[in-house]
């Protein structure tokens, strides 16, 4: 398994959270960004980890910001890209299990780190279903097409 992620301001100390249970977990990620508190912009974030992950570089994103939710429209605008904002763990396991979602988005003004630390574990363990889902999964994917994203 492979995590690329990345944050702004406002989702940058829980990254560094997140971080540490990666290694902890011993499983292989890249930190895209940013590596001090100042303020960015989170689109140029959800770009870089969007973009490794619609090559396939990466298996699996997590952007955080204060929400979450910057993250996770600017991640949805790149063709590919299933990003999902989950702050339980349920929403985690069903993003990956039903709607093949690969990159998850956690806001750190919104959640502790100990939930989110859970939710990173459960999307990371979770797999996706295929069967019925893969076919809906096709819809989503034939949506951008037509709509110009791929
Ligand atoms: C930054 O202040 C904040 O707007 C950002 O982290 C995020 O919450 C946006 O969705």
């Amino acid at each position: 398994m492979w995590v690329a992620l990345a944050s702004d301001h406002g989702g940058f100390r829980l990254k560094k959270e997140i971080i540490v249970f990666l290694r902890q977990e011993g499983i292989a990620f890249h930190d895209l960004g940013p590596f001090s508190e100042e303020a960015v912009d989170y689109p140029d974030y959800a770009l870089m980890v969007a973009e490794v992950v619609r090559k396939g570089d990466f298996e699996q994103g997590i952007l955080c910001c204060g929400t979450g939710i910057g993250m996770v429209i600017a991640a949805n605008k790149i063709p590919g890209v299933r990003a999902a904002l989950c702050h339980d763990c349920f929403s985690a396991r069903m993003a990956r299990e039903h709607n093949d979602a690969n990159i998850l988005t956690l806001g750190q003004r919104v959640i502790g780190n100990g939930l989110a630390i859970e939710i990173v574990r459960t999307w990371l363990k979770a797999e996706f279903q295929g069967g019925r889902h893969a076919r809906r999964v096709a819809k989503i994917t034939a949506m951008e097409q037509k709509y110009g994203k791929e």
